[in-house]
């Protein structure tokens, strides 16, 4: 345990103050459990390109100050009375949401992320007051038992960390457009996402094609999976590929011009978009009437299918390539991840705050 005797409740973590701030040690108290709470020891949390996104407010929603992080992985110091599924020493992973609406019917439909009533990680409201929620850049947090995720034994904490938002952000539309054995499947930008969006389409069975802006990758994508590599910065491969591919998952977080990836979807194919760029993205009629395309997004994935996730990346030996790095170099990995230069996700060792003090 990582907290003082005398509050146990007190929590260390790293928070920015505002859109142009830095983040920077932070001290703050966690609530105290309810009956169906699980308390966690944070172990690592991993560095989401939506964390960079939301700490600089370029989604226009964000509120401080801002612990970020929902990729989050520990052990169970504690948990309430009424808690049936887990005991003090579970491997345990968070993601990007502790709550969601409970109206009766809405948990049974498997897909809570798309109701109202959903609490993020970090940068929502606990329910039924004004106090902000508090990410995964911290040393613990506590959540209700039913938005906790075992980590199998197979999976690494520290790999796995990842796994619980880029891990499940693209599990969910493959499985979503049942893509298997034969499908042709486009990852588009290969980071956090889109590099464990390779192992799990190549997993199921699919003929996996990475575009990335160059060749730099390339070496990379072919161990990861791919069968092929083209460089989107070369106008040739939008003819090369016309109308190649039964899908396009795009994992890219800048502005990309869709119209042209849409050209590369065959027949009732999709075009599916899991990044979200800071701007608007003008799509023109003739690319999807032509071919009678698709175009869709998709948003995280339900505590069930994160579970179902994680069960099949250990079965399938599926984890994040991972640079581990301490809570003190943040602000230096933020700036790598928005110019692209990390090799494939950072995560957080949380045991980097002991260097901080204690929290009292
Ligand atoms: N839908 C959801 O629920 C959800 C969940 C998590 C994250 N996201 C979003 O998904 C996006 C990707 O997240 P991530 O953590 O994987 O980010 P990341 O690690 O930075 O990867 C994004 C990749 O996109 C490509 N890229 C970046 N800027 C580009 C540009 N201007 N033009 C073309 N390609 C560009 C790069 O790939 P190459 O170098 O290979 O070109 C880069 O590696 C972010 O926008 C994030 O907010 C969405
Ligand atoms: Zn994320």
């Amino acid at each position: 345990m990582k907290t003082t005797a005398s509050n146990p409740r007190m929590a260390r973590g790293y928070a920015t103050a505002g859109a142009d701030q830095p983040l920077r040690p932070f001290t703050f108290e966690r609530r105290s459990p309810n009956d169906e709470d699980v308390v966690i020891d944070i172990a690592y949390c991993g560095v989401c390109h939506s964390d960079v996104h939301a700490a600089h407010n370029a989604w226009g929603m964000s509120h401080y100050p801002m612990v970020p992080g929902h990729e989050i992985t520990g052990v169970v110091r504690e948990v309430g009375k009424a808690v049936a599924r887990f005991k003090k020493g579970d491997r345990v992973g968070i993601g990007c949401f502790i709550d969601s609406c409970t109206t009766q019917g809405h948990r049974d439909r498997d897909h809570e992320h798309y109701l109202p009533g959903l609490v993020l990680t970090y940068n929502g409201f606990e329910p039924g007051s004004k106090a902000p929620t508090l990410g995964g850049y911290s040393d613990s947090i506590v959540v209700k038992e039913g938005y906790v995720l075992s980590v199998p034994e197979a999976l690494p904490l520290d790999a796995a960390a990842p796994l619980l938002c880029a891990g499940v952000t693209v599990y969910s539309p493959l499985r979503k457009w049942q893509v298997g054995p034969g499908a042709k499947v486009a990852i588009v930008g290969l980071g956090g996402l889109g590099h464990v969006a390779v192992k799990m389409a190549r997993a199921m069975g699919a003929e996996v094609t990475v575009l990335s802006r160059t060749l730099k990758k390339r070496d990379d994508a072919l161990k990861l999976g791919a069968k092929a590599v083209f460089a989107t910065e070369s106008p040739a491969t939008f003819a090369d590929l016309a109308s190649a591919f039964d899908l396009v998952l795009s994992t890219v977080s800048g502005d990309v011009d869709w119209n042209a990836y849409l050209g590369l979807i065959r027949l009732d194919g999709t075009f599916i978009t899991v990044g979200v760029p800071d701007g608007p993205v003008p799509v023109s009629a003739f690319p999807l009437i032509v071919g009678r395309r698709r175009l869709a997004g998709s948003y995280m994935g339900s505590i069930k299918e994160t579970q179902e996730m994680l069960d099949f990346c250990a079965r399938h030996g599926v984890t994040a390539d991972i640079e581990i790095i301490a809570i003190q170099d943040i602000n230096t990995a933020f700036a790598r991840v928005a110019k692209s230069d990390v090799r494939y996700r950072f995560v957080i060792d949380l045991a980097s705050l002991d260097k901080e003090g204690r929290a009292s």
